[in-house]
C-alpha cells in the first residue's frame, strides 16, 4: 500500500531528524523541514529553558532573497501567556492564525511587531506548534510564518496540515531530547577526562597543566591546517569529528603516568629523595673518624692535624652535590666519582667502609638527565599504560582510533621513538602533532628546579633540529614555528 505523500515525507523528515545529534544543526533542520513541509515563507524556533523561551533559529526566504535582514537581537521571552510562543508553550496547544495583525483584543496574547518593523517584513498567517514529548512535556515552540500558495500569495495554513505538523513537532521534540542527552553524556565524559588528566598531571609540578596545553596546542594546529589552501596541508581538512578525536587523544595521551611512581615522575635530582642527606652524614662520620683515628694514634692535636683532610672532604661533598643536580655528567666528574667510590675509611667499630655505595654510583653516573636506564624504562612505560587504560574506554565510530593515537605520542618518524618504533606513514598526523607539541610543552612550560623553562624560540630551534634529524614531521614543525602558533594558546 502506498502511503499518502505527506505522511511519507513526514516519515523521511523523522528519520533525518533522528540522525542529527548536534543540537544547533538539528534545530536548524527542524525549521527547514517544517517550512518546506508547510510551504511557509519563514519560521522560527524557541527552546524552553529555565522558565524562558530562548530564540534559537530564524529563517526567512523573502528577507534572504532581498538580502536585507537587519541584525535583530531577540531577548528571551518570559514564559507567560502574553506572547504567542509563551501561550503555546504553557498551554501545549496549536495556534493557527489567519493574520497576526488582526488578533482579537480579548486574547491573552498579542503579536510582537519588532522583528517586522526592523526588517520591513509583514508577518501574516502563522502556525504555532508546541514541540511536545510523548509524556506531554513541552521542550520548545515552532513558529511557521506566512504559508504560501504556488503563486506566492500568503494564505492561512490549511487545517489539513495541522495534525501532521504537530506530529513533526513531536518528532522534533524527541530528537531534541536525544541530542541534549548525547551532549550531556559527552560533557560528563569530557569533564571526567579533563579532571582525570589534570589530576595525574598535578602529581608532579613538572607536568601540571601539561595535557590541557597539549590539547590546546593541538587544536590550534589542526584549526590552522584547516585554513590552508596551499602547501603540504592543502588537502587536509579536519572534520568536526576528527577535531574531537584529536582533542580526546591529546587529553588522554599521558593518562598512563598514573602507573609511574611519583619518585620517578617528580624526580629532579640524580639520587633518590633522601639519599644525598645519607651521603652527607657518611662524609661527616668519615671526618669524625679521622679525628678519632688521630687521637687514638696519640696525636695531641687531632683536630688541627686532620683539618686539611676534613676540608678536602667538605669540598668533595660540595662537588658531589653539584653533580647530583646536573643534567649532564662531564668525563672529569665521572673520574672524580670513580676516585671517590674507591676511597674507604675506618668507622668507629673499626670496619672499613666506602664513601660511596655501588647503588649510589648507578644514580650519580647517569650521563644525561637524571634517570637511570631502569627508571627511564619505567617512565617510558607510561605509554603502554595509556594504551591499556584508554583502550578499555568503549570508544566507537570516529573515536575508535583514540587509544592508538594517544599511545603514539612518543613515536618518531625515523623509528627512534617508542614503544612500537613506528615509522613515517605508520604514524597518524594526529600523533605527529601530539609528538611535537608534547616536546614543545615539556621544554617551555615549566621551570625545573635545576633547569629553567626554555624560551619559545629556543624550543623552536630544538623542534627544527628534531625535524632535520627526521624525528618530527617537518611540515608540522614549520607551520608551528613560522606562524608562531604557540602564541595563540593565551587567546584560547
Ligand atoms: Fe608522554
Ligand atoms: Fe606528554
Amino acid at each position: 500500500m502506498k502511503l499518502h505523500p505527506q505522511i511519507e515525507r513526514l516519515n523521511q523528515i523523522g528519520i533525518a531528524l533522528s540522525h542529527e545529534i548536534h543540537l544547533e544543526k538539528l534545530l536548524a533542520l527542524i525549521v527547514t523541514e517544517a517550512r518546506s513541509f508547510t510551504n511557509a515563507d519563514a519560521g522560527s524556533l524557541y527552546t524552553l529553558e529555565k522558565e524562558q523561551l530562548l530564540f534559537r533559529i530564524a529563517q526567512n526566504d523573502t528577507l534572504d532573497q532581498k538580502g536585507s535582514r537587519s541584525s535583530f537581537k531577540p531577548v528571551p521571552i518570559p514564559l507567560n501567556t502574553q506572547s504567542i510562543a509563551g501561550y503555546v508553550a504553557l498551554n501545549g496547544e496549536v495556534l493557527d492564525i489567519d493574520d497576526v495583525y488582526h488578533l482579537s483584543g480579548e486574547l491573552p496574547y498579542s503579536f510582537n511587531q519588532d522583528f517586522d518593523r526592523k526588517n520591513k517584513y509583514r508577518s501574516q498567517s502563522m502556525l504555532v506548534v508546541p514541540m511536545k514529548e510523548p509524556d506531554g512535556e513541552v521542550l520548545g515552540v515552532l513558529q511557521l510564518i506566512n504559508a504560501k500558495e504556488e503563486n506566492g500569495q500568503v494564505v492561512r495554513f490549511p487545517e489539513s496540515i495541522i495534525s501532521l505538523t504537530m506530529s513533526l513537532a513531536s518528532q522534533a521534540a524527541v530528537a531534541i531530547r536525544n541530542a541534549r542527552l548525547i551532549s550531556y553524556i559527552k560533557s560528563l565524559f569530557e569533564a571526567l577526562i579533563r579532571y582525570s588528566a589534570s589530576a595525574i598531571d598535578a602529581r608532579s609540578p613538572h607536568t601540571a597543566g601539561h595535557s590541557r596545553r597539549v590539547a590546546a596546542y593541538s587544536a590550534i594546529i589542526a584549526e590552522e591546517i584547516n585554513q590552508l589552501n596551499h602547501g603540504p596541508f592543502k588537502n587536509i581538512r579536519f572534520t568536526r569529528d576528527e577535531l574531537e578525536r584529536l582533542n580526546y587523544s591529546a587529553w588522554l595521551h599521558d593518562l598512563g603516568k598514573i602507573g609511574v611512581p611519583e619518585a620517578i615522575l617528580d624526580k629532579h635530582l640524580r639520587l633518590p629523595a633522601g639519599t644525598e642527606e645519607i651521603i652527607e652524614e657518611r662524609f661527616k662520620h668519615c671526618a669524625a673518624c679521622l679525628v678519632l683515628e688521630a687521637a687514638l694514634a696519640g696525636d695531641p692535636r687531632p683536630q688541627e692535624i686532620t683539618r686539611p683532610q676534613r676540608e678536602a672532604l667538605k669540598e668533595d661533598l660540595e662537588r658531589l652535590k653539584n653533580i647530583n643536580r646536573a643534567n649532564w655528567l662531564p668525563d672529569e666528574d665521572e673520574a672524580f666519582l670513580d676516585q671517590l667510590q674507591a676511597r674507604t675509611f675506618q668507622d668507629a667499630e673499626g670496619e672499613r667502609r666506602h664513601l660511596l655505595k655501588d647503588e649510589e654510583m648507578v644514580y650519580l653516573t647517569v650521563k644525561k638527565g637524571n634517570l637511570t636506564p631502569e627508571e627511564y624504562k619505567t617512565m617510558q612505560g607510561h605509554v603502554e599504560h595509556t594504551l591499556n587504560i584508554v583502550k578499555n574506554i568503549p570508544f566507537t565510530g570516529h573515536l575508535e582510533a583514540v587509544p592508538s593515537i594517544a599511545a603514539s605520542h612518543h613515536e618518531m618518524l625515523n623509528g627512534t621513538g617508542y614503544p612500537r618504533h613506528l615509522h613515517d606513514d605508520q604514524i597518524a598526523i594526529e600523533a605527529r602533532i601530539l609528538a611535537m607539541v608534547d616536546i614543545f610543552d615539556a621544554l617551555t612550560a615549566i621551570d625545573r628546579p635545576y633547569r629553567k623553562a626554555a624560551p619559545p624560540e629556543r624550543a623552536c630551534a630544538i623542534l627544527q633540529s628534531d625535524a632535520e634529524s627526521g624525528r618530527l614531521d617537518k611540515d608540522i614543525v614549520e607551520l608551528f614555528v613560522s606562524q608562531r602558533l604557540w602564541e595563540r594558546i593565551t587567546e584560547k
